[in-house]
């Protein structure tokens, strides 16, 4: 085969770029290679995808108190997380009314959000309230100033944001993926752990891995892999209403630890679903695992077309986080589910220096793989357009 240099085009966003993905799996292309290397499509995706649609920011507990907050930065938007007096978690933008400021750094608990730039004060609901040698007069009302809110939603005891005013409520988005995940009862879980992950690689090619069974096997091979797998369930968009592509994934028993090491008891579910593990990714950024004994969810930050950070939750009963030997089983599962991510991590780097390699091609699937296909549609989709015929 001749080798062609593939180069990011001028016009980026011309579906015609992308009509070889657009074939059935079978005979689809890969995304091309600048879709994972390149700042404009990067950028694109950010306005596209993760300011309109719904993202996990964690776990409802990173404020556990009323005045607890958190800052953090999400597609280059400075936010702030806060808890207010009445409980409830709200999103702002971490930048003051006034001229602009970053108001508040870091994590931790206050009264009031206070801006270090002139002292103006805002309440934990967002409402301005203080602005010191400053008087309310005909020009200027504190009601007019108070802080951006974004929208934030909770659902399975985590925090999911959105960008966009005008995007259907959570539970509309998610559509029937709620039902199908009630048994679990996460929102009474209470979170054990959140870790975080820093990878060398475009957020797509972690987010791919997710839905790809064909890697198990190799990547895995001394981990996963030693656990008997029968069968595997891919998405059906018939079956399956939702923003969400799911696999399941069918063994015995736990995967959460090595086979002979200890485990966290089963959880309380029908026999229907003691049956593996439900791994549904909910678009845009959430990987949720619903196992027999425990449910985990990894969130990807981007951070820029070569580069974005995991964070993985993880969620038990309170019954199971008090058993005596809890924190010595949590460390097993915490170990090992550590080995799987860098092996994974270490795939997904890989693809990335492949990926940016100015010779590389877009590539194949195959039916092991072809919920990529899928899940790449869907960016595809709103990145470019839907160009299908
Ligand atoms: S910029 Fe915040 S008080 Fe002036
Ligand atoms: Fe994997």
């Amino acid at each position: 085969m001749m080798m062609r240099e593939i180069k990011e085009p001028a016009d980026i966003l011309d579906p015609r770029h992308y009509d070889g993905v657009r074939r059935p799996y079978h005979s689809a292309e890969t995304l091309p290679p600048w879709c994972y290397t390149s700042q404009r499509f990067y950028e694109r995706e950010k306005d596209a995808i993760f300011k309109k649609y719904w993202n996990c920011i964690g776990h409802h507990s990173r404020v556990p108190d009323a005045g607890s907050y958190l800052t953090m930065t999400f597609c280059d938007v400075p936010l702030i997380i806060v808890r207010g007096k009445d409980m409830v978690v709200r999103a702002f933008i971490n930048s003051c009314t006034h001229r602009g400021s970053i108001i508040m750094e870091g994590e931790g608990s206050c009264n009031v959000l206070k801006c270090p730039y002139h002292a103006w004060a805002f309440s934990l609901e967002g409402d301005l309230i203080g602005t010191p040698l400053f008087e309310e007069s005909e020009h200027f009302q504190k009601a007019d100033h108070g802080l951006t809110p974004i929208r934030l939603e909770l659902w399975c005891g985590l925090m999911w944001i959105n960008f966009d005013p005008n995007a259907p409520e959570l539970a509309t988005y998610l559509g029937d993926l709620s039902d199908r995940v009630a048994p679990w009862k996460t929102e009474e879980m209470v979170c054990v752990a959140r870790r975080e992950f820093p990878v060398k690689a475009n957020w797509k090619f972690y987010a791919e891995n997710w839905s790809d069974g064909y890697h198990v096997p190799f990547v895995h091979q001394t981990t996963l892999n030693k656990k008997r797998v029968s069968k595997r369930d891919f998405h059906d968009p018939k079956i399956y209403l939702g923003n969400y592509l799911m696999h399941w994934t069918y063994f015995n028993g736990s995967r959460g630890t090595p086979e002979g090491e200890a485990k966290f008891p089963e959880l309380d579910l029908p026999p229907e679903l003691k049956i593996g593990t439900f791994f549904p990714y909910v678009h845009t950024n959430a990987m949720i695992g619903f196992a027999i004994d425990m449910v985990s969810c990894t969130e990807i930050i981007p951070e820029g077309p070569g580069a974005c950070r995991l964070f993985t939750t993880t969620m038990v009963p309170e019954s199971t986080a008090a058993l005596p030997d809890f924190q010595q089983t949590l460390e097993l599962y915490l170990k090992y589910a550590d080995k799987v991510r860098d092996e994974d991590v270490i795939a997904a780097e890989r693809q990335q220096r492949g990926a940016e390699s100015a010779l590389n091609r877009p590539g194949c699937f195959t039916p092991q793989d072809k919920l990529v296909h899928d899940h790449d549609l869907w960016i595809l989709d709103r990145v470019v357009g839907n160009a299908a015929p």
